[in-house]
């Protein structure tokens, strides 16, 4: 008995599934007049037939799809076995026997030869292409060669040209250098210079003053130096003196007085007229001082500088005829007067003082003044 068909049997089964479908749409629906929900039912079972309607029709053109398939495939392999079969008995049937064989052997010899003589034109033509191919490339390359040389030509002319520019420009710019730098060495020179002039200047004037100061210091010292040399003289013309009396009987000078060279000498703090002065030193066993030499002034300005001090000398007398006061001679002596003096200024002058300056001037008797009061040690 042949087998059903696909379609015979979907058939059958769908006549089931109605059969059935039709029992239960039945039951479904009295279910549903009973339950009164019959419209809602009705259409959830239309969804589901027809669904169902469309799977089925969706196998059948798979199956279909497949059968066609399968039989193509069959019969190509049919075809492929019949070919295989026919070659098989050819091959089995036709087996070349010796003579064929060696006539088979000669043409395939012939077509070696051939083959090979093909070859050997094919290498010859491939040789000459080679050839001529390396000729165009030699060509080419010797043109390309020449087209490099014209721009390396080019190029070196370009580049020289540069360069010769470059250097021109290099040429300005270091004569612009030079000039600059020429006149900028002018200008700090010259600068230099003024600066030097003034430094000179400056110097020169600080020398000036450093020299005035030094020949101020200079007159300062050697006039201290002259005042402590006399001084010393006289210390040492003293000593000499003291010495030179050797077993003689000599005395020191009294209290408040100072020795010099073998005289004694008081200086007054006290004041009064010449008259009044005069006798104040002859109480005390002395005489208003008598100047006899160079060294004797330098001692009484030295030691009375810088008040003034009566001195015993005096024109009252005789107008103009100096007389000291222990009878020297006013002619032998030497003269201490200041500039100008004697004068006898006013209504005349008739006695001697030491001044400020340790000068002598001649001024009213009355007038008060300290005084010097001189007595010899020997
Ligand atoms: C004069 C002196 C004078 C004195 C009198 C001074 O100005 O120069 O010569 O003896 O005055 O006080
Ligand atoms: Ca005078």
């Amino acid at each position: 008995m042949p087998e059903p068909s696909g379609y015979e049997y979907f058939k059958d089964c769908s006549a089931v599934k109605e059969q059935r479908t039709e029992a239960e749409q039945k039951r479904d629906e009295e279910k549903a007049w009973s339950s009164g929900d019959w419209f809602g039912k009705r259409t959830w079972l239309l969804l589901f037939f027809g669904l169902v309607v469309l799977s089925t029709f969706f196998a059948i053109l798979s199956l279909i799809i497949v059968s066609v398939k399968v039989s193509g495939m069959y019969s190509e392999m049919k075809e492929l076995q019949d070919k295989l079969m026919l070659q098989d008995s050819q091959f089995k049937g036709n087996v070349p026997e010796e003579g064929q064989r060696n006539q088979m052997a000669g043409e395939l010899s012939k077509l070696k030869t051939l083959v090979f003589e093909e070859l050997q034109k094919t290498q010859g033509n491939m040789t000459d292409l080679n050839s001529k191919l390396k000729l165009e490339m030699f060509e080419e390359l010797q043109k390309t060669q020449s087209n490099m040389t014209d721009l390396n030509s080019k190029l070196k002319l370009e580049m020289f040209e540069e360069l010769q520019k470059t250097q021109s420009n290099m040429t300005d710019l270091n004569s612009k250098l030079k000039l600059e730098m020429f006149e900028e060495l002018q200008k700090t020179q010259s600068n230099m210079t003024d600066l030097n002039s003034k430094l000179k200047l400056e110097m020169f004037e600080e020398l000036q003053k450093t020299q005035s100061n030094m020949t101020d210091l200079n007159s300062k010292l050697k006039l201290e130096m002259s005042a402590e040399l006399q001084k010393m003289q006289g210390n040492m013309t003293n000593m000499i003196s003291k010495l030179k009396l050797g077993n003689c009987t000599c005395s020191e000078c009294p209290s408040g007085w100072i020795w010099f060279n073998l005289h004694c000498y008081y200086f007054t703090t006290n004041s009064g007229s010449w008259h009044f002065a005069k006798g104040q030193c002859n109480a005390m066993d002395s005489h208003l001082v008598v100047i006899n030499s160079a060294a004797e002034q330098s001692f009484i300005k030295r030691e009375g500088a810088p008040e003034r001090y009566w001195i015993g000398l005096s024109d009252s007398e005789t107008e103009k005829m100096w007389q000291w006061a222990d009878g020297s001679d006013y002619r032998s002596t030497p003269k201490f007067w200041a500039r100008g003096e004697p004068n006898n200024a006013g209504n005349g002058e008739d006695c001697a003082h030491i001044d400020k300056n340790g000068y002598w001037n001649d001024n009213g008797c009355d007038t008060r003044f300290r005084w010097i009061c001189e007595k010899s040690l020997a």
